[in-house]
């Protein structure tokens, strides 16, 4: 067992990067007096493409960073750390960290919403890739709701997209259309979509000009908010575990700066914000960083059908993107605005690596 303060303590608020400010604004609407510790991940992030490996360990870190400073509630603003993380640690860690502390996650919340939102009892879910995946959000609608029929579809850029600062640009649109549109072709009868990302309330605007009028789109930050607001009443003894003093810090894995600069978008206000270290960046033999990248964050997978759509889709709206083709093996690296890259390949893993790890910054052949 851990020695941890047991004193009380703010409510921790954990996501990858900034969408869970998304989360934290709605739960201080309804509970403002509370005190709030909120830790982004952003050197990590994004979370929706990693395995449930990687988003258990790295979720499980932040969990105990927060424990550590103080908090005996933590919320997983983050669908991703949800759907992959918080069952494990709920059964495999808390026990042994400190059985009285409690993690909550944003699923649960948002499916015990549906019932009274839909008619037609056919529901769409819009997430990661990470959490449409994981199949959480059927499993946890059939639990409470067997009758819902549900369908998901995975918006592998929007994270990305609005972590870019991209979300007003045209750019946006091309991606928000096609994965509305490919989720209503699963379902025609859909008359309620989940917004499933904590992301993508950042992009609502754009995403009700996609969504056919008298369609429900359910964002979860008020949800998550009513169900942590009855969570306390239910709960006195954690109640009593929480200071209020309405304060909210927060920290970041990322530089400060560019946190404060970027919570603005989902806050709508200035933050003062420190750096924290979580465990190691080096996150898995997928992910790298190379000296001229230092200030990105580096994904590579593999994803033989996005060539086409991303360079249609991004580089036809505007250029938000940049995308070059490295030799002849398939290896495509993607820039979306400064500080994000994502290298696709298409067959050979390592030769994929190899050509990575040994790149120049003369590109042999470019898309444009
Ligand atoms: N905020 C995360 C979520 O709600 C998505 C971003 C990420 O992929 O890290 O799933």
């Amino acid at each position: 067992m851990m020695a941890l303060s047991s004193a009380p303590g703010p409510i921790g608020v954990f996501d990858s990067g900034y969408g869970g400010l998304t989360i934290l604004h709605g739960i201080r609407q309804l509970l403002p007096e509370y005190d709030y510790l909120y830790l982004g991940d952003n050197a990590r992030a994004p979370y929706g493409t990693r395995s449930f490996d990687v988003v258990y360990s790295f979720t499980r870190q932040a969990v105990l960073k927060l424990f550590e400073m103080g908090c005996h509630l933590v919320v997983l603003g983050c669908n991703t750390a949800s759907a992959k993380a918080l069952r494990s640690i709920q059964q495999n860690n808390l026990p042994h960290i400190d059985p009285k502390r409690r993690v909550l996650g944003v699923i649960r919340p948002t499916v015990e919403a549906i019932d009274t939102l839909t008619q037609s009892r056919h529901v769409g879910v819009l997430g990661t890739p990470g959490t449409i995946k994981s199949e959480s959000y059927p499993l946890e609608i059939h639990k409470l709701f067997p009758d819902i029929q549900v369908s998901g579809h995975a918006c592998a850029l929007w994270a990305a997209i609005v972590e870019a600062g991209e979300a007003q640009s045209e750019g946006a649109d091309y991606f928000i259309q096609k994965d509305i549109n490919a989720l209503l072709a699963k379902d025609h009868e859909i008359d309620t979509i989940i917004l499933g990302c904590t992301h993508y309330p950042i992009l609502l605007p754009k995403i009700r000009k996609f969504v056919p009028e008298g369609i429900n789109i359910l964002a979860q930050g008020n949800l998550v908010g009513e169900s942590l607001k009855d969570y306390l009443q239910r709960h006195p003894e954690m109640d009593a575990k929480c200071t209020k003093g309405g304060t909210c810090t927060y920290f970041t894995t990322e530089a400060e700066e560019k946190f404060a600069e970027s919570a603005t978008t989902f806050l709508s206000e200035q933050v003062s914000v420190q750096h924290i270290e979580l465990g190691n960046n080096q996150t898995n033999n997928y992910s790298m960083e190379t000296k001229e990248d230092k200030s990105r964050t580096t994904e590579v997978f593999q994803g033989t059908s996005w060539e086409a759509e991303l360079v249609k889709g991004l580089l036809e709206s505007n250029g938000i993107a940049c995308m070059t083709r490295m030799g002849s093996a398939g290896v495509y690296s993607l820039t979306i605005g400064n500080d994000y890259s994502v290298w696709v390949f298409e067959k050979d893993k390592a030769q994929a690596l190899e050509i990575i790890n040994n790149r120049t910054e003369t590109h042999e052949e470019d898309v444009e």
